[in-house]
């Protein structure tokens, strides 16, 4: 079982995306009992929140059903998942600071750097003050990177 919780700042735009992206490419590649995914924010503003109106409409037109509910990480969540996956630099920055040991720092990774079809673009840009292209565009480059994890996660798993 392969557990991987996904973080952005406030965990109703860009991790909860994530997380229906990633539950929607598991269940289709057959793979559901295999990979446990959850979502959780740097803030603890939007806590026991649906995702935000917009990234729900926005979701829908893909076909996804984004419908998390907030919550807030904590360090005990390097215990629970394998792998904590970020949006952007300052995410970084804000996990890395509540990892108690180097085991839970080698567990954070960055979701840009699993992008296939987006050269250069180094972050998943938050589109909180952002236009509806700004909410396409996080849903185009997750998933591509979800893809890009996944396929990473299956070739490691046949090594
Ligand atoms: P997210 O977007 O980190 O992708 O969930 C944001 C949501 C809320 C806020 C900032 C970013 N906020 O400042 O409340």
């Amino acid at each position: 079982m392969v557990k991987i919780l996904f973080i952005c700042l406030g965990n109703i735009c860009r991790s909860p995306a994530a997380d229906g992206i990633m539950h929607r490419l598991v269940s289709q590649a057959g793979l559901d009992d295999q990979y446990l995914i959850d979502s959780a924010g740097i803030g603890s503003w939007h806590v026991g929140q649906l995702p935000d109106q917009r990234m729900r409409r926005h979701g829908q037109r893909h076909g996804y059903l984004f419908n998390h509910r907030a919550r807030q990480f904590k360090p005990q969540d390097f215990d629970r998942f394998d792998l904590i996956a970020v949006m952007d630099h300052e995410n970084y920055h804000d996990v890395s600071r509540q990892a108690r040991t180097e085991t839970d720092r080698l567990k954070i990774i960055s979701m840009s750097d699993y992008l296939q079809h987006h050269p250069g673009q180094s972050t998943i840009p938050d589109p909180y003050y952002g236009s509806d292209s700004d909410f396409e565009w996080v849903i185009e480059l997750l998933e591509d990177a979800c893809d890009g994890l996944l396929k990473q996660l299956r070739a490691n798993a046949t090594k």
